[in-house]
């Protein structure tokens, strides 16, 4: 059984991203995997500081007092696979999304306290998008998928797949006529199995692909 973390990134929890959200969850569900769910807000306040003045003089903890630790430690890092559910805020993901990454910065680099243990729990996931906005324009969400292409070649991830939905007021992602929730529900019953690839020329691989 794999693990898969559903985040829900948008400010509002009964949006269109958290709708998607909940069909990824279903689709992982129905598909045997164990399915676990946050709201970033509940996790993420405090925006990164100067890590170098921030952090704990002893120690050299992360010293941001909201509940980033949870989320990274019990939720983030014992999960096979996470799907991040977002609406798309001016050109690209949520601040408080981007903050998530940001704050990585304090757990990752080599002064921090179990970093070793931080970068090997982020490797080898399985990654999963979810995007909701209101513009089809298919420029409108190319900066956050590339954004999302490099975290998830940065952090030795698959990015298994990326849904969008059209929509702009609350549940209106149900009507978009390109069905995005069957697509989500999809995406988190094959996280798993979908084959990522990304050849260089000199990769050794069989002729036949599939
Ligand atoms: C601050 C803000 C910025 C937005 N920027 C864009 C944008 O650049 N392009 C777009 O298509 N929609 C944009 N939208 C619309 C939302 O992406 C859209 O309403 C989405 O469905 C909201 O998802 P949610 O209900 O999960 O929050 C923006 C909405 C907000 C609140």
């Amino acid at each position: 059984m794999s693990r898969v973390l559903v985040i829900s990134a948008s400010p509002r929890r009964d949006g269109n991203s958290h709708i998607l959200a909940d069909a990824a969850m279903i689709g992982a569900h129905e598909s045997g995997h164990r399915v676990d769910h946050v709201f970033l807000s509940d996790h993420v306040e405090k925006m990164l500081e100067n890590c170098r003045e921030c952090r704990q003089i002893r120690g050299g903890s992360c010293q941001l007092d909201d509940n980033y630790d949870t989320l990274l430690f019990d939720h983030i890092i014992p999960a096979d696979g996470i799907i991040y559910a977002m609406p798309l805020h001016f050109y690209g993901m949520p601040g408080r999304l981007k903050t998530m990454f940001d704050r990585l910065f304090c757990y990752i680099s080599k002064s921090a306290p179990h970093s070793d243990d931080v970068v090997r729990g982020l490797q080898n996931k399985k990654i999963g998008v979810l995007i909701s906005c209101e513009e089809s324009y298919l420029g409108a969400t190319v900066g956050v998928v590339t954004q999302m292409q490099e975290l998830t070649r940065y952090f030795n991830q698959d990015l298994a797949g990326v849904v969008i939905g059209h929509a702009n007021s609350r549940g209106e992602v149900t009507e978009d006529p390109s069905k995005p929730t069957e697509s989500a529900a999809r995406l988190g019953s094959q996280l798993f199995y979908t084959r990522v690839t990304d050849y260089r020329v000199d990769t050794v691989r069989p002729n036949k692909v599939w």
